[in-house]
C-alpha cells in the first residue's frame, strides 16, 4: 500500500466508524454487526500503527484508550461553569416562574430536562473536532482530561453538518447503573473499596491515569447546553440550539419538553419522578430553563447560577423490605456497629441486602424485631439507612434485636465509655479486624498512600503472619512478597515491586499525614495539620500534656486524650519507634528549613507555567525554603519570573517590559544548587 491509499484507506475507515459509532451509540439503529465493526477498527489501528504519520487525534481508535495522563492539566474555563439553583418544592418552582414573570412581559416558555446524576463536562470543538475536554472544577478552572473523555462513544469526536467553528458544549457524564453494578461487583472480589453510588464512580473513573481502563468503565454523556460567541444570532431557543447539536453528533436526551403553563411542568415532574426508576442511569432532579434566548438574556445571572433556570430534586428515594438478620462489625478503633440483612431490594438502581444499624439507641428507638418490615433509604453512602419500622406489618412472636455483649470476632467482652452509645472490643492490640483496619488506615491514599496494597492483601499479608502492626509493612521485601498467592490475591512480580516502590515512596510522606496515618481515635486529617502547626516533630506532640495539646483551637479535650492515651500505650510507641528507624517523617517539613541556605533571601519570585521536576506547589515551597518571596504578579520590584512550561503570552510581556529577568528551571536549580534526584517530585524533603 502507498502512503497516498494509506492516509485516504484512514480517512476512509475513520468516517466510517464514527458514523456506525453515532447510528449504534446515538440513534441506537446499527446497520453493520459488532463483528465488523470489530474487524474495520482492527484494519484501522493496524493501518495507523504502520503510518503513524496519518494517525488523527479524532480517530475512532482512540475511544479504546491507551494515553496516559500523569498529570491533569488545570485549565481556565473560556465560560465560568455556573451551578443551578435547587428547589425541593412546588412553592419553590411557583415562586420561580411568578418571579420571572415579573420581569418578562410576554409568554414564556420552559424548556424542561432530565437533571443528569453526574459531573459535568465542557466539551470543547475546533473546526467540527473535539479539542479539549475539562472538568468544573471550581467553575472558574477545571482539569483537562481530553485523553479520557475520548473513549466515551456518545461523546462525538468529529462532527459532521453544519456546526460552528468554534463552540462549546456543555453535559454531564453519567456512569450506567450497568457499567456501576459490574465496576462495583469487580472491586469487591478484588478487595477494592465500592464507589457509594454511580457519580462517585464516574468522577474517579474520569480521573484514572489510565484511559484504557476509562473506557472499560463504559462512561456515558449526555449534552445539554451549548456555548459560543453570537449563539443568539444563531438560534432563537434554548431547544433549537440543542436540535441542531444532535444532528452534529451529540448525545441529547429525547426525554424533553417545551411546557408553557405551570400545570405542564408539574406533570412532567410527576412523570419523571416514578418514570425514572426505569432509566438505565441516575437522574436526581429535574432542570427548567426558560427556551428563549432574549428573554434569558433579559432574565440574566446571579454570581453562581443563571436566573432562568432552576433544578428541582427529587426527594431521595425509600423502599419498604424485610429485616432478615444482624450482624456486629469491628472497625479499627474496636467499635461495634451493628448491620442489617434485608431481603434484597431494588433501590435507586441498585440491589440493597444491608443497612446500617449505627448502635445499639437505633435498635432501640426503631424497638426493631428480626422480620420487621423496615423503610430503607439511600444517602450518599455505600449502605443505605433505616428510617422507619412499619409496626402494622410486624409478626406475632418476633424476637426483639438484642446488642451482641461480645466481639463477634475475637469473643473479648465488650465495653461501654461513659455517656456514649457506642460498645467497643477492648482487645485492641489482637483481635484480628482492629488490627487490619488500622494497617488498611495507614495504608490508604490520603494516609502514607501505599494504594498498592489494598483491603485484600492486607488480609492476606495478616492472615499469613507477614504483618502484625504498621511497622511490619517496612520489613517487606520483594522476596517476601513475589509469588506469595491463594485464592484472592496473587503477588506477581509487578505487584511485588510496586508495594515495596510505594512503601519507598511513603518515606517522603510529610508529618501531619503520618500523624494522621497512625489512626489515633479523633485524629483526622484536618485535625492531624493542626497538631502539626503547632507541634513540629513527634516527640514534642508525645511529651505535651493534655492541658497543652486541648489549647490548641480545633483541638478540644476529648482529642486531647485520644493522642494522650495513645502515646501513654508502649505498643504505640514501639510502633513510632520502628517507624522512625524506617525513615518515615516525624518532624514538619519546615523546621528543616532552616538547614537549607539562605541563598533567596530578599528575593521575590512570580511563578508562572508548568515545570518539569517541580509541581507548582513544590517549586514555591522550594523558594521559601531557600530564604525566597512569592508573589502572584508582576511589578517593577519583582526580582526573577520563574518561568515553566507554557508561560502565559501576557506575563512575558510583562516582565519584557518592566524589564525583570525571566528565569528557567534550570536557572533555578543551579541558583539553589540542588542536586536533580532531590527534587523529583517538587518534594525537597
Ligand atoms: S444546565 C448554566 N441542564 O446540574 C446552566 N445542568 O446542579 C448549566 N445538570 O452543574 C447547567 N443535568 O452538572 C443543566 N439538563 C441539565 C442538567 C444539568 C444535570 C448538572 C450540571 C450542573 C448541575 C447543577
Amino acid at each position: 500500500m502507498t502512503k497516498e491509499e494509506a492516509r485516504l484507506r484512514i480517512a476512509a475507515l475513520s468516517d466510517e466508524l464514527e458514523q456506525h459509532n453515532y447510528n449504534y451509540y446515538i440513534l441506537a439503529k446499527p446497520t453493520i454487526s459488532d463483528y465488523e465493526f470489530d474487524m474495520k477498527l482492527e484494519e484501522l489501528a493496524r493501518l495507523e500503527k504502520e503510518f503513524p504519520e496519518f494517525l488523527l487525534p479524532s480517530s475512532p481508535t482512540q475511544r479504546v484508550g491507551g494515553g496516559v495522563t500523569k498529570e491533569f492539566k488545570s485549565v481556565k474555563h473560556r465560560y465560568p461553569m455556573l451551578s443551578l439553583a435547587n428547589s425541593y418544592s412546588r412553592e419553590e418552582i411557583a415562586e420561580f416562574i411568578n418571579r420571572i414573570k415579573k420581569t418578562i412581559d410576554e409568554e414564556v416558555e420552559f424548556c424542561c430536562e432530565l437533571k443528569f446524576d453526574g459531573l459535568s463536562i465542557s466539551l470543547q470543538y475546533e473546526n467540527g473536532m473535539l479539542v479539549r475536554a475539562v472538568t468544573r472544577g471550581d467553575g472558574a478552572q477545571g482539569d483537562d482530561v481530553t485523553t479520557n473523555v475520548k473513549t466515551i462513544r456518545t461523546v462525538p469526536l468529529k462532527l459532521h453538518g453544519d456546526y460552528p467553528e468554534f463552540f462549546e458544549m456543555r453535559g454531564e457524564i453519567v456512569m450506567p447503573f450497568e457499567s456501576f453494578n459490574r465496576l462495583n461487583e469487580a472491586r469487591a472480589e478484588a478487595g477494592d473499596d465500592l464507589f457509594a453510588n454511580p457519580r462517585n464512580a464516574a468522577a474517579g473513573t474520569l480521573k484514572l491515569q489510565d484511559s484504557k481502563e476509562v473506557a472499560r468503565r463504559r462512561l456515558d454523556n449526555y449534552c445539554y447546553y451549548m456555548m459560543m460567541e453570537g449563539l443568539e444570532d444563531r438560534y432563537q431557543t434554548h431547544y433549537q440550539s440543542l436540535q441542531a447539536a444532535r444532528k452534529w453528533g451529540f448525545n441529547i436526551s429525547n426525554f424533553m419538553a417545551r411546557c408553557k403553563t405551570i400545570d405542564e411542568i408539574f406533570e412532567f415532574i410527576d412523570y419523571w419522578d416514578e418514570a425514572r426508576h426505569q432509566l438505565p442511569f441516575a437522574i436526581d432532579g429535574i432542570v427548567l430553563k426558560v427556551n428563549s434566548y432574549a428573554q434569558q438574556q433579559a432574565l440574566g445571572y446571579t454570581a453562581k447560577s443563571p436566573k432562568w433556570a432552576i433544578a428541582y430534586k427529587f426527594k431521595a428515594e425509600e423502599v419498604e423490605t424485610e429485616l432478615q438478620s444482624v450482624d456486629f462489625q469491628v472497625g479499627r478503633h474496636g467499635t461495634i456497629t451493628p448491620v442489617a440483612n434485608l431481603a434484597p431490594v431494588q433501590l435507586a438502581g441498585t440491589t440493597v441486602k444491608r443497612a446500617t444499624l449505627n448502635n445499639e439507641d437505633f435498635i432501640r428507638q426503631f424497638d426493631l424485631h428480626y422480620g420487621d418490615t423496615v423503610t430503607v433509604v439511600k444517602g450518599g453512602e455505600i449502605i443505605p439507612k433505616i428510617i422507619g419500622v412499619n409496626f402494622d406489618k410486624r409478626q406475632a412472636g418476633a424476637q426483639p434485636v438484642t446488642f451482641t455483649k461480645a466481639c463477634p470476632v475475637c469473643g473479648a467482652e465488650l465495653v461501654q465509655n461513659e455517656g456514649e452509645a457506642a460498645w467497643y472490643c477492648p482487645n485492641a492490640q489482637s483481635c484480628p479486624p482492629q488490627v487490619k483496619g488500622r494497617i488498611e488506615h495507614f495504608i490508604s491514599r490520603k494516609a502514607m498512600n501505599i494504594e498498592s496494597l489494598g483491603e485484600g492483601k492486607v488480609e492476606f499479608l495478616y492472615d499469613a503472619g507477614l504483618i502484625k502492626d504498621v511497622a511490619d509493612l517496612y520489613s517487606l521485601t520483594f522476596d517476601k512478597l513475589y509469588g506469595l498467592s491463594n485464592d484472592k490475591v496473587s503477588f506477581k512480580e509487578k505487584t511485588a515491586k510496586n508495594i515495596i516502590d510505594a512503601l519507598e515512596k511513603s518515606k517522603s510522606v510529610p508529618f501531619e499525614r503520618v500523624l494522621f496515618a497512625l489512626g489515633i481515635r479523633n485524629v483526622g486529617e484536618v485535625v492531624a495539620k493542626t497538631i502539626v502547626a503547632e507541634y513540629h516533630d513527634i516527640d514534642s506532640i508525645i511529651h505535651a500534656s493534655v492541658e497543652e495539646l486541648s489549647a490548641i483551637n480545633m483541638v478540644g479535650e476529648v482529642i486531647a486524650l485520644s493522642v494522650k492515651a495513645f502515646f501513654e500505650n508502649p505498643v504505640n510507641l514501639d510502633i513510632v519507634e520502628r517507624l522512625r528507624a524506617a525513615g518515615l517523617q516525624f518532624a514538619k517539613a519546615d523546621t528543616l528549613k532552616s538547614d537549607k541556605e539562605q541563598v533567596l533571601t530578599g528575593k521575590s519570585f512570580v511563578v508562572s507555567g508548568v515545570f518539569a521536576h517541580y509541581s507548582r506547589d513544590g517549586i514555591k515551597e522550594t523558594i521559601e525554603a531557600y530564604g525566597g518571596k512569592n508573589v502572584s504578579s508582576i511589578s517593577s520590584k519583582t526580582d526573577y519570573v520563574l518561568a515553566g512550561d507554557k508561560m502565559g503570552p501576557e506575563k512575558r510581556k510583562k516582565a519584557e517590559s518592566l524589564g525583570v529577568p525571566i528565569i528557567t528551571e534550570a536557572d533555578f536549580d543551579a541558583m539553589i544548587g540542588v542536586k536533580r534526584e532531590n527534587a523529583e517530585t517538587g518534594l525537597l524533603f
